[in-house]
């Protein structure tokens, strides 16, 4: 089940695979918000999380609100890091989303924020009718971060695929599922081998690291 993108619910897929068969789960769950995007996957998302815990060795780390609590990690994991993206160019009152990492080792890890643009392409080839899609070099971080070459990582709500395309950009494997058909063909797209190098390659910057006490930002909400 390795490099794949599978169109289905991911629940009985993750359900049905075995203990400790993943790396790293990298995700975007759909979560609360104010505007109900996605509003009716929503346990699909927090009972996706408690699964991926069971599948994965390592980590799991997911986007979540910054105006809802995170589920907590389940008994055996911890909550290792709260990592905020930035969006300068973020319309809404509240322009920065939580990255959540929980890890089977209790290893407190700095905690990060990374300003990058949601619109962070080199060309419109890269972006996708996709409500949700995330920067592609945000999930390079992400994945060079917490993931070793030639490791496993799953997205079990992987949208546009991003972190798979990360996750092949960085020598990793990736299983990447998503429910909806016409989002999975855009990842597929996105997989295919590009004659243009520089379309999938943003440059890389260095995020900026903040100590942990203070971790979120004061944003005037
Ligand atoms: C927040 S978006 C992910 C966007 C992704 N990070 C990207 O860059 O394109 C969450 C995705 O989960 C998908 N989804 C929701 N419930 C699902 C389920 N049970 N199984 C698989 N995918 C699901 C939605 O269709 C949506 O595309």
């Amino acid at each position: 089940m390795n490099d794949e993108i599978i169109t289905q619910d991911s629940l009985p897929i993750l359900a049905s695979m075995q203990d400790l068969s993943i790396d790293v789960v990298i995700t975007d769950p759909p979560y609360p918000s104010p505007t109900g995007l996605f509003a009716e996957h929503l346990i699909d998302g927090i009972a996706g999380l408690y699964l991926c815990a069971k599948k994965a060795k390592k980590h799991v780390i997911f986007f979540w609100s910054p105006l809802v609590d995170p589920p907590r990690p389940p008994p055996g994991w911890f909550h290792t890091a709260t990592h905020i993206w930035h969006k300068p160019d973020g319309k809404t009152s509240i322009s920065y989303e939580l990255i959540i990492a929980w890890s089977r080792d209790y290893h407190r890890q700095p905690h990060k924020v990374w300003s990058i643009p949601i619109l962070d392409y080199r060309t419109l080839k890269d972006w996708k009718q996709h409500p949700t899609q995330k920067p592609l070099r945000l999930l390079r971080y992400l994945v060079e971060d917490y993931t070793a070459e030639g490791d496993l990582v799953l997205d079990p709500f992987a949208g546009t695929g991003t972190t798979a395309v990360a996750a092949r950009q960085l020598k990793r494997h990736f299983l990447a599922i998503e429910t909806n058909a016409e989002y999975a063909e855009f990842a597929k797209q996105r997989l295919q081998p590009r004659t243009d190098p520089a379309v999938e390659q943003p440059s890389p910057e260095e995020p900026t690291t903040v100590p942990a006490a203070r971790s979120k930002p004061k944003v005037k909400r």
